[in-house]
């Protein structure tokens, strides 16, 4: 059995490696994964390919009969690889260029919030900066600013000012750039609450959630500095209550999927709700993705105990409702290890020390796993493992507890080495400090 794996990021390596490891439970089989990185290419079975056009991939899927695709991030989903594959007669999952504007248009997912009744925070949609400054100065303080399109988790400015809303304003419709169409933002009221992500797989009409989830975006230990892509997550996410659960099942993820069905338009694939759970236990979503969280999918993954193929393969055949996941009932933690000057700048080639010489007082090797992100092959010799993006490694365990997951992940990150590594120390202490 040959599988492939779109993208080439911690959470594509996590996918990879559970496809593999299920396979293993039925028939021997080789996970592509394209581009994939230096950590994929170190696994037995699974096998980068230096492609990313999608009529290019089409052939490869093509030329080594692929039994299925799994698409991991955003970006290829907003190109159509979806549409394509389809088209080709090729098996895929995810959802489609249009379904995935819930992630790729903040002014869709709004309006298709509106449209059927999901809980979000007031907007309005501005493509003239003169009526978007106007509607700051009458909205006041603190406001979020949204740019409308994929922006790389760069496109959102909680403003406390109304300079920084104002600037904020400018940046995003300031350059119209020729040829392209005018730019739109999305002004949002700011919601106070916790902030958590709620995973699902949907075969359009049926839903599996995923085992809950949480990350830590902010770069520095106690939730603070510039937003990141996340620099740790943990799973379960202890504030998710049963009731909790349900609700958001009810009001959120079945309105989204029905709303998309009755639109014309089934979504297939994993979605991902950020949401904020307001004081009064209230739900708002702040945003939709069309794709696993990353880090999310690293803990998600590693808790997973059912087979991943049978799952993708009952949701490829839309049936979701026939099926169960079952999870490993241990906590699961992942510590990012990112490079030197990340998230703006990230620089590339440091090499990576320690990965093949992991303590031999760790547990059994299903229990924990070194997912690469941002890696590749170089140094003097071109052999060497080094640095190559923003988020270089995520050193995912389990433990009985979170603590203990939590001592596990750090024992393993600091036998690891590169200069100018920016690890958080603190990933799961609200987990922790909830169990108290
Ligand atoms: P988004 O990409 O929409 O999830 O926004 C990125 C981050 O900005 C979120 O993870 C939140 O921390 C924050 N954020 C987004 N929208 C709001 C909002 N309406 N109120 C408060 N914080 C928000
Ligand atoms: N970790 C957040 C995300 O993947 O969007």
């Amino acid at each position: 059995m040959k599988l492939l794996v779109i993208g080439g990021g911690a959470r594509e390596h996590a996918l990879a490696w559970k496809l593999l490891d299920s396979s293993r439970r039925r028939l021997p089989a080789t996970v592509f994964v394209a581009p994939g990185n230096a950590g994929i290419e170190l696994e037995k079975d699974l096998k980068n390919v230096p492609i990313t056009a999608v009529p290019d991939l089409i052939e490869f899927a093509r030329k080594e009969s692929i039994a299925f695709t799994v698409v991991g991030p955003e970006a290829p989903l907003a190109e159509g690889i979806v549409d394509a594959f389809r088209f080709a007669g090729l098996k895929i999952f995810g959802p489609t260029q249009k379904a995935a504007q819930l992630e790729t248009s903040k002014d869709f997912a709004k309006a298709f919030m509106g449209r059927h009744g999901i809980p979000t925070a007031d907007y309005a949609t501005f493509s003239s900066a003169t009526k978007a400054h106007r509607y700051v100065d009458k909205k006041g303080v603190p406001i979020v600013i949204k740019a409308d399109g994929l922006a790389a988790g760069k496109g959102v400015v909680v403003a406390a000012t109304l300079e920084e809303a104002h600037a904020a304003v400018d940046k995003m419709l300031g350059e119209k750039q020729s040829g392209k169409a005018a730019p739109k933002i999305v002004i949002e009221e700011f919601v106070e609450g916790e902030e958590i992500s709620f995973i699902v797989m949907t075969d359009g009409r049926h839903v599996l959630p995923l085992a809950s989830s949480q990350d830590h975006k902010r770069l520095k230990d106690g939730d603070e500095g510039p937003n990141t892509g996340g620099m740790g997550a943990y799973s379960p996410a202890s504030s998710i209550t049963p009731t909790l659960h349900g609700k958001i099942m009810r009001e959120v993820i079945q309105r989204a999927i029905s709303g998309m069905e009755k639109e014309g338009e089934r979504y297939i694939g994993f979605l991902y709700a950020g949401l904020m759970i307001t004081p009064g236990g209230g739900i708002k979503v702040l945003e939709f993705n069309c794709r696993m969280g990353d880090p999310e999918a690293e803990v998600i993954l590693l808790r997973l105990k059912s087979n991943f193929i049978t799952l993708i393969e009952h949701a490829l055949s839309g049936n979701l409702d026939k099926i169960e996941a079952e999870w490993d009932r241990r906590p699961a933690l992942a510590v990012v290890m990112a490079a030197n000057g990340y998230p703006d700048s990230p620089r590339k080639g440091d090499a990576i020390e320690g990965l093949s010489a992991l303590p031999a007082t760790l547990p059994a090797e299903r229990d924990y796993h070194v997912f690469h992100a941002g890696t590749a092959r170089g140094g003097e010799n071109g052999e060497e493992i080094v640095t190559a993006g923003g988020r270089v490694l995520c050193v995912a365990a389990l433990g009985d507890n979170f603590r203990m997951a939590q001592r596990r992940a750090y024992e393993i990150a600091e036998q690891i080495h590169f200069d100018g590594c920016q690890m958080r120390r603190d990933i799961g202490y609200r987990a922790i400090n909830h169990r108290k």
